[in-house]
């Protein structure tokens, strides 16, 4: 865990408008910043930036929230991905929480630290190499060269050149103070018995970087320049304690956003193919690295999109091994097409013999569901041999039995049964048996915990609920501005969260929303502390869900639109705050015991037998409703 003060640190250095200011164009207009939302289409600008409030507001979208936000919408971050990304950024050191982790963690953690940071040395040195030095152009560079990749995508991957020189990296690293140890664990170095000095594992070739999500160097992949030799063609890192091979896909931090904004991935099985696309401007491509696909890879797209087109070389001879990563896409809920480049061509020499145009056109004309795709696939094979297409039928509805969706089952089941002339019942029995074989499977898997489905969103808020936001609202937007009411002509000086907090505490209100029950928490907490401070004390506090909430309170709609340039102008709620918290107060009060007598009524219902106790509670509530109508009244 990143420690609160170093989230406080965080949040107290980041500007806002310099952050989202190198993803939008922001132009000034009054105290806040205006610019073309990033996550729409749009023509007039309806993304706010307040710098005084350090809050972003989306209004094409409803998004908004902090910095920290911004990135983890933009970047597709998650909440400590972005903070460390911010701390970076603003040259801030993180302090993990380490007095609640064991000792064994905390050393883990060190030692991950360290490996991050040799891949970090190591990265550095090999672009050093590639650029720097004679052999590396002469060598690596002009390798790239007849590859025909630019300086561009070359910088881009971070691509490298690890020099011949057998220990050239492990000895610089180990005059940087790096141990032997660590340059062991991280794979960049051998130390084989005779010879103590150690050796590079990547020896004269081209070094491929393979980034985190978020951009962290993790491995590296490395290819060997001279086709003759009988070694693997790719070296890559082996596992190590940052790198996992089955959780990485290779490209995904560079193409994220634009697989985000095409809301699509293009998968492809090398290096190679990845880096091609991207010099012909084909940005949403990652590759699985010649392996069969992962959950856990499958996982880092679904963060970005649903829709993934799988490419393969026309002569693919792993076509059939395939067919797992298909039912893991399938069982993922993903949407799956599939696609065969023309004889001799892969991803890489497709790209670079046509136009972007043509290429995207080609694959969205070409890519064919995976209905089609093992069909044709497997006819191949079958012929007409009935056991064969039989088979062949079985392996088709497996797929589908996969799909978690019983409407798109329904109507694959209904496309095999026109394609291959099978009743459409035999088929759904077929599906039934395989969903019970599944099933089996799944009994002698260690239990997982069940998706809790989100509530569907009401359409009409309930009036309690309502009343119970706006004192969350009041509370978040004027916390402890002071306000005045009178009690018996007597004038009593509080606070507007005092006041709201008072009333939440004094009928030990139950609190409908879980979202705001959070914040009350946050803010007694806070107030407890008498840590509190309005504004940056929500976001520092509280999660991204709260802080979303906070940015939608605090930037509101009319700032947007430039009302007084019709001369219109609102007598602002301000002006009014006092009055308004003690009438939402007392309403909110009313509707709760509205809430309590419906309750009771319901009960009297369903247990006749103790009813009269029931109807005196009912009675003394509605005694008190009516008094509340009296003072509302009068307030108003
Ligand atoms: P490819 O042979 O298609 O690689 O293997 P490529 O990226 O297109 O490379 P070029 O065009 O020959 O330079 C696909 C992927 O399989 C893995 C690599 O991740 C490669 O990108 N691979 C392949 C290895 O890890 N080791 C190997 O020896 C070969
Ligand atoms: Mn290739």
């Amino acid at each position: 865990m990143i420690t609160k003060n170093t989230i406080d640190k965080i949040f107290s250095a980041v500007r806002v408008e310099e952050v989202v200011g190198e993803y939008v164009q922001l132009k000034r207009a009054g105290g806040n910043y205006k610019g073309l939302s990033p996550f729409h289409d749009e023509k007039t600008p309806s993304f706010v930036v307040s710098p005084s409030k350090q809050i972003w507001k989306d209004f094409s979208s409803g998004k908004g929230g902090t910095a920290v936000s911004f990135l983890m919408e933009i970047e597709n971050f998650t909440y400590p991905e972005a903070l460390r990304y911010l701390a970076k950024k603003y040259g801030i050191e993180i302090e993990e929480d380490i007095q609640q982790v064991s000792e064994t963690e905390r050393e883990s953690r060190n030692q991950r630290e360290l490996l991050y940071k040799i891949h970090e040395v190591a990265n550095h040195f090999f672009q050093e190499q590639l650029y720097q030095t004679e052999e590396g152009q002469n060598i690596g560079l002009s390798y790239f060269r007849e590859r025909r990749l630019n300086d561009e995508v070359l910088k881009k991957f971070q691509l490298g050149y690890s020099p011949e020189l057998r220990n050239a990296f492990t000895q610089i690293a180990q005059e940087k103070g790096y141990d032997r140890d660590l340059l062991e664990k991280s794979g960049l170095s051998i130390f084989p018995e005779n010879i103590p000095s150690g050796i590079d594992r990547f020896r004269e070739r081209v070094i491929f970087p393979i980034l985190s999500f978020s951009g962290r160097v993790l491995g590296f992949g490395a290819r060997i320049l001279k086709n003759n030799i009988k070694t693997a063609k790719y070296l890559n890192s082996p596992e190590t304690e940052i790198y996992h091979k089955s959780h990485v896909l290779y490209g995904i931090a560079q193409s994220k956003q634009s697989i985000s904004r095409e809301n699509h991935c293009l998968l492809v099985e090398g290096y190679m193919d990845v880096i091609s696309l991207h010099q012909s401007g084909i940005e949403n491509v990652v590759a699985s690295s010649g392996t069969a696909l992962t959950k856990e890879q499958i996982k880092l797209i679904k963060r970005l999109t649903p829709n993934v087109t799988i490419l393969f070389d026309g002569d693919a001879a792993g076509i059939k091994a395939s067919f797992r990563s298909i039912d893991l896409l399938l069982e993922e809920g993903m949407n799956i097409k599939v696609m065969l480049f023309p004889d001799g061509h892969d991803p890489d020499s497709f790209a670079k013999a046509f136009p972007k145009e043509y290429v995207k056109k080609y694959i969205a004309e070409h890519a064919v569901d995976f209905i089609h795709f093992k069909i044709e696939v497997l006819q191949k094979d079958a012929g007409e041999d009935p056991f064969k297409r039989a088979e062949l039928i079985k392996e088709v509805v497996k797929s589908i039995a996969f799909v978690p969706n019983h409407l798109q089952q329904e109507i694959f089941i209904q496309q095999v049964s026109k394609l291959l002339s099978v009743s459409e019942q035999n088929l759904f029995n077929e599906l039934q048996n395989q969903k019970n074989h599944l099933q089996q499977h799944e009994k002698t898997k260690p239990p997982q915990l069940k998706k809790i489905e989100t509530a569907q969103l009401e359409t009409s808020i309930p009036p309690l609920l309502f009343l119970e936001e706006k004192l969350v609202e009041l509370m978040l937007k004027y916390g402890d501005r002071e306000m005045f009411r009178k009690k018996e002509d007597k004038v009593i000086k509080s606070s507007v969260i005092q006041e709201i907090l008072n009333h939440f505490e004094e009928d030990s209100y139950e609190i409908q929303s879980p979202l705001h029950q959070k914040i009350i928490n946050e803010i007694q907490k806070g107030f407890a502390e008498s840590a509190f401070r309005s504004g940056q004390f929500f976001f520092s506090l509280m999660d991204e869900e709260v802080s979303q909430k906070v940015a939608d309170v605090l930037i509101e709609p009319h700032q947007v639109s430039d009302w007084n340039k019709f001369n219109i102008y609102f007598s602002t709620e301000e002006e009014v705050v006092d009055k308004l918290v003690q009438d939402i107060i007392l309403r909110h009060k009313r509707e709760y015991i509205l809430k309590i007598i419906k309750d009771l009524q319901l009960k009297i219902q369903q247990d006749p037998g103790n009813d009269v106790q029931y109807y005196a509670t009912i009675l003394k509530l509605s005694k008190l409703k009516i008094e509340l109508d009296r003072v509302l009244y009068r307030i108003l």
